[in-house]
Parts: structure tokens; C-alpha cells; sequence
């Protein structure tokens, strides 16, 4: 029996959903043949354009499938950024690559929500499954239990509750207000850290105070004499220290902080280590970047992003911890409906974090690594930091720019030279200026960051379409701007 016929059936029937799938792959796999090109890389809309353009409120009947593509390419469409175009280049260039974006359609098709592992076995399973081939494609150590979460802040936020809970101060039990016996708590991350390490301070009432900000060398890098120092301050002053969190591939330069110095402080002091490898982790497939991760076999927990440099379609994150029994122990509480014949003895990943619903995300992320074999993301990461770094070279020999920072992946930060400008509020405005002129031509997108020098532009090669005409393009219309 066809169910869409039953009675109630209010869903689309098998035919017109058949007809109008086939019409969303059409225009996805055109868009991704090139038809991106077709817009402007940032959406010029202004603030509330979209929204002014929507009725005020839903529709009381049903609406054929017609007005609503119409009104996807009449307003939705310009109220775009295309992440997926060639010239996005602009914080970390991302791909949705197609096996991802199949992988997608094959998830909501099913709409499981793999929450316990008999909600759906195969969640679970592909999911532990599929982080020990990314583990063993890192070459991170097999003891590393992974799992998968929507981004590297939640993982980042999930590894510092599970670091709170490892310093034994009953907070799952007791909570933190009113408690004279608690001290304050600090966590470590270098001021290049990304802000999520901030922001899971604030989620796990350590506070702004407590995430101790420690300076950076001229790589860069987390400065481990500072770190020391501060854990030690610390101590003295009576705070309690809980984790480190080291970056492998910094949001602005993509450093990589010393990782084996780091770990070695974090054993002495008993300090949780956790890594934040959100965007460089991908480069460890390819051995000749595994240099990078040197260290983090060492630490507690450590999160890459699949979404960033893995051409998985956002969201994914893959979080591993060598103490996966801290992560269940701050955070398993199983109700009596929830409880299953399996209990006990299978992993029912609800116990590794907040959120109950799992979408199945290891299915696209299946499908993206077997569509393109680890030798094909190999290459193709390869060819990204090839191109990243030709363009460095272009602009070192450039008469009127220069380079920021070191370019150890795909990333490249630069900016114009100012002979004659000495206030550097000057060389910040000029250097933005410059980035608006470029962007405004719409080819590609590029975007700014803050470094010792100033605001700089900031380059990120990361799509898989991008190629090099696309960087030839971009050095034109950086020309055509300066
Ligand atoms: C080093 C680093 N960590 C964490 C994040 C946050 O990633 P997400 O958007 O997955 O939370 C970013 C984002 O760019 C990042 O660069």
C-alpha cells in the first residue's frame, strides 16, 4: 500500500515528491556545477530585506510546490552568502561536497533520532564505527573513544564540564552557588584560542574570570613559560586550575600551540588537556601534516571538525576522549522511560552529552570519506595548501602588500603595505577599505582579522570547487582594488 494514500495522509504523495526531488537535485547539482558563480559570493541585502519580503503570516492553506521555489529564488536566494562558491575564501572556506550533501537527504529521509542505540542501532553503530576510521586516518591512539556533535563549540563546552566533573568537586551533585567550600576555577587557552573556549567558561559557570587567557609567542603560539606562570599564580592565589586547551590551527593564523610542552605541564599539575584541532585536524590525513598533532595522543580530549576541512555539509564535529566514563559521568541520567533491555551493556550515546535527539550524522560523513577514499581528501587537501601557499608567495613579491603570519595550512593573512602611514588606526581603516573594495566585486569573499600588526585580510582555502583560475581571480580582483 502506497501510505501517502492513507486517510490523514497529508504529506506529499510518492509522485509529486519523486517529481519535486528531482527537481531540488537538478538545481543543486547545476548550482554546484558552476551555477554558484552566477551570485555574488556575499549577499548584498540589507538588514530586514528578507524578512520584509515575507508575508507576515503563515499560509492557511496549502501551497503548491511551485510558489514556494518561486519565492526561494525571489527572496531567499539573494538573502544568501554561498559558503558553497569557489570564491568564498573568507573565515574557513567550507564544502558540502555532493557524497555530504546525499548523505543529508539519506538522513532526513529516515529521520531517526538515534538517542539510545535501539532507537536506531545503525546511528550508533556507523557513528563509533566511522570515528575509528577518521581516529586511525588522524592517527590519533585507539584507546580514543569517538563521538559526533553539531560543532567544536559544543564539543569544546562538553570537554570542559567533563574536566570539571574529572576534578572531583561534586558539581553534578551539588551545583556551584552557595558554596563556600568551592573555589574559584580556572581554565587555560591562549589568547588566539577561538571564543568558544570562552563561551564554555560562561556554560559551565567557570566564568569569564576563570578562562585565563595566556600570551602568545611571535608564532603565535601558546607561550608555555606564561602558562606555567599563571597556573602557578593561580594555585597561590587560591583558584582551582582544571584544564588547559591548546589550538592545533588558531581561527586567525592557524598556529599550532606546542602541544607535547603543554600535555607535559598538564601531567605534572593534573590538569585536564583538551584539544582544539576544529579546522587543522583535517590536514592530518595527508602525513606529511600529521606534524600537528605531535602531543595530542596525550591529551584527554581533543575535537576536529569534519564540517571545516572535510568537505562534510555543516553540521559535524568530532569529539574523541581517552576518559569517555567522565563524559557519562557528568552527563548520564536516564529516566525509567528511557531505560531498554541494552542498558548497560551497549553505548547509548544520550550519555556523552546534553542533548537527548541525535540526528544520524555519520551517514554523511560515511558517505563523503568511502565516495573519496582517504588517498582522494588527501589530494585534495594537498591541493588546497598549494594554492594557499602560491598565493602567499604572490603576495610576498607583491611591491604593496606583505604577509602577517606564517602559513602552515591553507590559510594566508595579509595586508596592504602603507609607506607614509604611521597611526595605526589609519592602517586598520585603509586595510578594511581595501577588503570592501575587494568583496564589493563579488568573485570572492575574504575576510579580516586582528593580529600584532593590526587588522589584516585573512584567506582561507577550503572549497573543493575552488581552482586556479578562482585564486587567479582573486589576485585580480585584489589588483583591481588596490
Ligand atoms: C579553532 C576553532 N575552534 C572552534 C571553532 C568553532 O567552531 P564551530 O562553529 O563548529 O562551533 C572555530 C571556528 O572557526 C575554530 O576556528
Amino acid at each position: 500500500m502506497d501510505d501517502s494514500t492513507l486517510p490523514g495522509g497529508m504529506d506529499l504523495d510518492a509522485d509529486t515528491f519523486r517529481i519535486e526531488a528531482h527537481r531540488m537535485v537538478d538545481w543543486i547539482a547545476d548550482y554546484l556545477a558552476g551555477g554558484a558563480r552566477r551570485y555574488p559570493v556575499l549577499s548584498k541585502v540589507r538588514p530586514g530585506a528578507i524578512s520584509d519580503a515575507l508575508p507576515l503570516g503563515p499560509p492557511e492553506a496549502p501551497e503548491p510546490p511551485d510558489a514556494i521555489w518561486r519565492d526561494f529564488e525571489r527572496v531567499v536566494l539573494p538573502g544568501v552568502t554561498h559558503w558553497n562558491h569557489p570564491g568564498f575564501m573568507g573565515y574557513f572556506g567550507i564544502t558540502g561536497s555532493g557524497p555530504g550533501i546525499l548523505g543529508e537527504l539519506l538522513s532526513a529521509g529516515l529521520n531517526v533520532n538515534g538517542m539510545l542505540w535501539r532507537t536506531c542501532p545503525a546511528a550508533t553503530e556507523l557513528e563509533l564505527h566511522v570515528l575509528g576510521w577518521l581516529r586511525s586516518m588522524l592517527g590519533l591512539p585507539q584507546e580514543f573513544f569517538g563521538f559526533l556533535t553539531d560543532t567544536a563549540s559544543i564539543s569544546s563546552m562538553l570537554a570542559v564540564m567533563a574536566a570539571r566533573e574529572a576534578a572531583g568537586l561534586e558539581i553534578r551533585e551539588r551545583g556551584m552557588a552557595g558554596r563556600p567550600d568551592l573555589p574559584p576555577l580556572a581554565v587555560y587557552a591562549s589568547d588566539q584560542a577561538h571564543s568558544s573556549i570562552a563561551k564554555a567558561c560562561i556554560a559551565a559557570g567557570i566564568g569569564l574570570e576563570g578562562f585565563r587567557a595566556v600570551p602568545h609567542d611571535p608564532e603565535y603560539r601558546m607561550d608555555v613559560e606564561a602558562l606555567a606562570r599563571a597556573v602557578s599564580e593561580d594555585r597561590a592565589a587560591g583558584r582551582r586550575p582544571l584544564a588547559v586547551i591548546a589550538t592545533v590551527g588558531t581561527t586567525s593564523t592557524t598556529s599550532v600551540d606546542p602541544v607535547p610542552a603543554i600535555a607535559e605541564l598538564c601531567e605534572r599539575e593534573g590538569l585536564w588537556l583538551h584539544v582544539d584541532a576544529a579546522y587543522a585536524g583535517s590536514a592530518a590525513v595527508c602525513p606529511e601534516f600529521r606534524w600537528c598533532l605531535e602531543g595530542c595522543e596525550r591529551a584527554s580530549s581533543f575535537v576536529f571538525n569534519p564540517h571545516k576541512w572535510l568537505f562534510t555539509p555543516i553540521d559535524c564535529s568530532a569529539v574523541y576522549t581517552r576518559r569517555p566514563e567522565l563524559f557519562r559521568q557528568a552527563f548520564s541520567l536516564v529516566p525509567d522511560y528511557l531505560t531498554t533491555p541494552q542498558t548497560g551493556k551497549v553505548v547509548d550515546l544520550m550519555d556523552y552529552g546534553v542533548q537527548l535527539g541525535r540526528r544520524f550524522r555519520a551517514l554523511k560523513l560515511w558517505w563523503v570519506i568511502r565516495s573519496f577514499g582517504a588517498e582522494g581528501l588527501r589530494e585534495r587537501i594537498r591541493a588546497h595548501v598549494r594554492m594557499a601557499r602560491e598565493f602567499a608567495a604572490w603576495v610576498e613579491a607583491h611591491p604593496r602588500l606583505e604577509l602577517a603570519a606564517p602559513v602552515p595550512f591553507s590559510v594566508v593573512n595579509f595586508r596592504p603595505r602603507f609607506p607614509g602611514v604611521t597611526d595605526p588606526a589609519e592602517a586598520d581603516r585603509l586595510t578594511m577599505a581595501l577588503l570592501e573594495r575587494i568583496n564589493a566585486g563579488g568573485r570572492v569573499f575574504l575576510s579580516h582579522t586582528r593580529l600584532d600588526v593590526g587588522t589584516v585580510i585573512h584567506l582561507a582555502v577550503g572549497n573543493l570547487r575552488t581552482t586556479e583560475e578562482d585564486m587567479e581571480a582573486c589576485r585580480a580582483a585584489i589588483e583591481e582594488a588596490l
